[in-house]
């Protein structure tokens, strides 16, 4: 079946979308970006999502595409078109099309494009394992609460990681503490049972994902803290995964050369991850 995008409102076959060459997201990366889960049919967080795609936008003085309801509406339709129960939705708005100035245009349109694919989930004897991940020099900018479309760091960071046959590499900044993976946050668990996350500032992004886990563990009455964490602390921690909209909870049980634990991802992750399953679960069907 062929996919299909929307783009500035039209919908095209996939082959076949384009943008203007002047779209100042390919010139400037002046543009924000938003994935959404689709599970079982049902859009995850879709409310925080939109919140946060607003909040990005509104950081950087791009004018909203449209309005919500319509947004909403487009991101069922393209979900609809691609016959996808399982997927991504990946949304992109930038500044729109000018003639190249690096100063804003005065009247350029927000530029919207919308696309969906299926994504499958990986084999239970996969989660088990957990995956490895390598740590980097944290060498981006400091907006990075902004879900800006400027990821060269963050592309860098995942080739290096998949050169080394990792699924994630986590940023260390100037301290030594982790901030984040290229496209996920990071997270460890204490011995004593403490799970343990970088506080939300500028210097990390607020994963929707993150804070559902938060609450989460919350509602579960488990001990959390979000404080920053070094890299020698991850080392030694009894378990660490990593979050995000395409990863929900995945075990790590490997970062650079330490193995954490038995090398299997731990009853704490697990319980999570479980926990963020019953979640997707309850969500609200399209
Ligand atoms: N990335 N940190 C970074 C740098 C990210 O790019 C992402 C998400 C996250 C997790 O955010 P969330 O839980 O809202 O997905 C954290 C998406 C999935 C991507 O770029 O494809």
């Amino acid at each position: 079946m062929s996919r299909v995008a929307y783009v500035n409102g039209r919908y095209v076959p996939h082959g076949d979308a384009s943008v203007h060459v002047e779209d100042r997201g390919y010139q400037f990366a002046d543009g924000v970006y938003e994935v959404v889960l689709v599970h079982n049919g049902r859009l995850v967080d879709e409310g925080p999502h939109l919140d946060r795609l607003d909040r990005s936008l509104s950081e950087l003085s791009i004018k909203q595409p449209m309005s919500r309801l319509a947004l909403q509406a487009i991101m069922r339709e393209v979900v609809r078109r691609n016959r996808v129960r399982t997927g991504l939705i990946y949304m992109q708005v930038t500044r729109g099309v000018a003639r190249r100035d690096h100063a804003f245009p005065k009247d350029a349109t927000p530029a919207l494009v919308i696309t969906c694919k299926r994504i499958y989930q990986p084999k239970p004897e996969a989660i088990e394992k957990g995956v490895s991940v390598i740590t980097i020099d944290d060498i981006r900018w400091a907006r990075c609460d902004i879900k800006s479309v400027g990821l060269l760091p963050n592309v860098l960071g995942k080739q290096a990681a998949r050169e080394k046959g990792a699924f994630e590499a986590w940023q260390i900044d100037a301290e030594g503490n982790v901030t984040e993976g290229t496209s996920s946050n990071s997270w460890i668990v204490t011995h004593d049972d403490e799970l343990v996350t970088r506080p939300a500032a500028n210097d990390i992004l607020n994963g929707i994902t993150r804070q559902t886990i938060l609450k989460l563990a919350e509602d579960r009455g488990l001990t959390f803290k979000e404080r920053p964490f070094s890299l020698a602390e991850a080392k030694s921690a009894r378990e660490a995964f990593v979050s995000s909209a395409t990863a929900f909870v995945m075990p790590v049980t490997q970062i650079d050369d330490a193995v954490l634990g038995n090398g299997q991802a731990g009853s704490f992750t697990m319980g999570l991850r479980d926990a963020y399953f019953d979640y997707m679960a309850d969500a609200a069907p399209l």
